[in-house]
């Protein structure tokens, strides 16, 4: 695949002159998304097509079904995103897709649209890792937030505490050592009985919930500070609930859903803080799907208030999977001359960094 950097293009000084307008698509798991973004921070439209109702039946996503249904919703998708921008393929400056990390025949979908227009229309095409996509989605609410920045990237796949050092620059300083924090919550919930996506039931759940019920274990890695470590919490609330079954008690899902989510929502809370002060960052963003559980928001805002760290959340609609997030991402990689060939393929465990990217893609 070849990635190739226009250094001998006077590209940002051409761009300065003129707005740049980059149809984004996202397909990596489950939710088909279109979006139009201009001058990556300004949202022209955002077309969200979820799955959700299919896969609940389930208990959790199906990559086959997934990656059908992409192929049956995307060119809708896109349809809709830009005839709500208001705009044809004419008016677009790049196509950009997520082509990694994520379910590769989902991954697929995209990555073959976006080429695919890249081919008929004669666009730029832009690769984007899926989690500089959510981190990017910062950038969208925030008119102001510029790097460097600390972000706790929290997903159905991922936790990463990451140092955003410039656009599309980072230091991973932290990451789970098992379960990724969504995960965690999904089979929790799960095991609850409160079927899927686990996050936002329990989100709820725990609102009607005490949160001190249960003093569920918070792991602490000692050579690794920033780590995380969710599947001893997994298993401690998988054993509490089967010997309730076992002494035929009765559960309270309320309690252990709240009290679950305050180990987890700790830990994490914990961890970034701790990384602001001590890397010196004054400055705290999130994303990524658990990025909207409440209770995280609540904790970190208190905490980010009392350390004098300004707090960024992107609203709930852009933490989970959507395509402006990509455009965010997209448009400052456009600005850096960074092109695709349409030997573009989808890499399902893409590495977060500029480096690797660029390894995967297979440009040294
Ligand atoms: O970022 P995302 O939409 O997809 C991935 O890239 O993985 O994240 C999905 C994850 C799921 O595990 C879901 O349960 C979790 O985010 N999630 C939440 C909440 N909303 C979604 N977790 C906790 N609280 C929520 N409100
Ligand atoms: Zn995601």
């Amino acid at each position: 695949m070849s990635i190739k950097e226009k250094d001998d293009e006077p590209v940002s000084e051409k761009n300065n002159e003129k707005d740049v307008t980059i149809l984004a698509i996202e397909s990596s798991c489950d939710e088909t998304a279109a979006a139009v973004v201009r001058n990556g921070r300004e949202v022209l439209s955002n077309i969200i097509s979820s799955q959700i109702a299919l896969h609940t039946i389930y208990g959790g996503v199906v990559p086959e079904i997934a990656s059908r249904k992409h192929v049956e919703k995307m060119n809708g998708c896109i349809r809709a995103a830009l005839s709500e921008a208001e705009l044809t393929l004419k008016d677009i400056d790049a196509v950009a897709v997520t082509y990694g990390p994520g379910l590769v025949g989902a991954l697929l979908v995209g990555v073959s649209e976006a080429k695919a227009i890249a081919f008929a229309t004669g666009k730029p095409l832009i690769g984007v890792h899926h989690i500089e996509g959510h981190i990017s989605a910062n950038f969208i609410e925030n008119k102001d937030l510029e790097p460097p920045f600390v972000c706790l990237v929290v997903s159905g796949g991922h936790s990463h505490l990451v140092v955003v050092k410039d656009y599309g620059e980072y230091e991973i300083i932290g990451q789970t050592r098992d379960d990724a924090a969504g995960e965690a919550f999904d089979k929790v919930a799960r095991a609850i009985g409160l079927g899927y996506p686990g996050g936002p039931k329990i989100d709820k759940a725990a609102r009607e919930g005490n949160p001190e019920a249960f003093s569920f274990p918070q792991a602490q890695i000692p050579d690794a500070e920033y780590d995380f470590s969710f599947s001893g919490l997994k298993s401690s609330v998988l054993n509490y609930i089967n010997q309730a079954k076992m002494q035929g008690n009765e559960l309270n899902s309320n309690d252990v859903a709240a009290s679950f989510q305050r180990a987890v929502v700790e830990v994490l809370a914990g961890h970034a803080v701790k990384a602001c002060k001590e890397y010196g960052y004054n400055k705290l963003a999130i994303a990524g799907g658990v990025a909207s559980n409440s209770a995280l928001r609540e904790l970190l805002e208190k905490e980010c208030e009392k350390n004098h760290i300004s707090f960024y959340r992107p609203s709930p609609v852009l933490c989970t999977d959507n395509a402006a997030m990509i455009g965010a991402a997209a448009y400052y990689e456009y600005k850096k001359g960074v092109r695709f060939g349409l030997d573009m393929n989808a890499v399902p465990n893409l590495p977060l960094g500029d480096r690797e990217r660029r390894f995967h893609a297979g440009k040294n």
